[in-house]
C-alpha cells in the first residue's frame, strides 16, 4: 500500500478522506490544529509516497518545500491560489509530478467538458456563471467557477466581469459571474447560455462533500509513477477513460 500524507486532515474534506483512504492506503495526517500524526513537516520521518492537499493556499509553500526536498508527487486540492501560490506550484512540477485541480467530482467534469462544445456552438449567446457556496468558503469566485471561465475562454474571446452598481449595459464580450455565499451550500454552479428567446442553463448540486473524495484518491494513486510536470485532471479522465 502506498504512504499518503494528508494536509489538511482534520478540515471538513480532511475528514471525509481520512475515513476512505484507510481502505487504499497506508495514511497519515497532518494539520496544524487538533490531533494528527504530524503538525510540522520536520516531525516526518516517514518516507511518504505521494501527498494530497486539502488545507489552505497560505500552506501551499510549506507543502511545496516537503515535495521538493523528498521528491514526492504532489495531488493539490486547494482552491484560492494566489498568483505566487500558483507559480510554486508549477515551480515544484519541475522536479516531481503535480495535478492541481479545484474540482474532483466526476459531474463537475463531464460539465467542463461539454462547455467546450456549447461555447463554440452557441456562439452568439451572452454566457453568465452563478455559483454557491456555504458561509464559511473564503475564496470567490469559487476554483469551480474559474475553471469554467478558462474553458469558456479556450473557445470565445470573452472576459469574466463582476457586475456592480457602476458597471452599467452588458457588453458582448462578458461572462457575467455572480457569487452566493449563505448556509450549508455544499457547492452549487450554473453555467447560462442566454439567447433570443431562449435560455440553456447546466447545472450541477454537490449534495454532499463526499463526491469530491473518490476521485482524488485515485489521482493519488495515478499519479505516484508519472514523470515530473504539472497535470490537468482532463490528461487523468483520458488516461482512465473516465470520461
Ligand atoms: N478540489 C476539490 O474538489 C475541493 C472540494 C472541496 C473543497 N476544496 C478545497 O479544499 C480546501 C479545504 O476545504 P475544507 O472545507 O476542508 O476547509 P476547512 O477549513 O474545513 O479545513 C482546512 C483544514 O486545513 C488545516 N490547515 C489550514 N492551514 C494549514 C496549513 N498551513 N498546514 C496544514 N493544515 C492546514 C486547517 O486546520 C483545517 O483543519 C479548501 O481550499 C477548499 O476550497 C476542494
Amino acid at each position: 500500500m502506498l504512504n499518503l500524507l494528508l494536509v489538511g486532515a482534520n478540515g471538513h474534506m480532511g475528514q471525509r478522506v481520512q475515513t476512505l483512504a484507510k481502505e487504499n492506503f497506508n495514511l497519515f495526517t497532518f494539520d496544524i490544529v487538533g490531533d494528527a500524526n504530524f503538525s510540522s513537516f520536520d516531525q516526518i520521518n516517514e518516507k511518504i509516497d505521494v501527498v494530497l492537499d486539502f488545507s489552505s493556499p497560505r500552506g501551499t509553500s510549506q507543502v511545496v518545500n516537503f515535495c521538493k526536498s523528498n521528491l514526492v508527487p504532489l495531488v493539490s486540492a486547494v482552491t484560492g491560489h494566489n498568483e505566487d501560490e500558483r507559480k510554486e506550484l508549477e515551480g515544484l512540477s519541475k522536479y516531481v509530478a503535480v495535478l492541481h485541480s479545484g474540482n474532483f467530482s466526476t459531474g463537475i467534469n463531464v460539465i467542463n467538458k461539454i462547455l467546450k462544445t456549447l461555447t463554440k456552438d452557441l456562439i452568439d449567446y451572452d454566457v453568465e456563471i452563478i455559483e454557491s457556496h456555504h458561509n464559511l468558503k473564503k475564496d470567490v469566485p469559487s476554483g469551480t467557477c474559474k475553471m469554467f471561465v478558462n474553458t469558456i475562454k479556450s473557445q470565445r474571446d470573452l472576459k469574466e466581469t463582476y457586475r456592480d452598481e457602476t458597471s452599467g449595459k452588458r457588453e458582448k464580450d462578458e461572462i457575467g459571474i455572480h457569487s452566493i455565499r449563505g448556509g450549508s451550500v455544499v457547492g452549487e454552479h450554473s453555467v447560462l447560455f442566454l439567447g433570443n428567446d431562449e435560455i440553456i442553463e447546466i447545472k450541477h448540486t454537490a449534495l454532499s462533500k463526499n463526491v469530491f473524495v473518490p476521485m482524488a484518491l485515485k489521482v493519488c494513486e495515478w499519479i505516484v509513477n508519472k514523470e515530473k510536470r504539472l497535470y490537468s485532471l482532463s490528461e487523468y479522465l483520458l488516461d482512465e477513460n473516465s470520461l
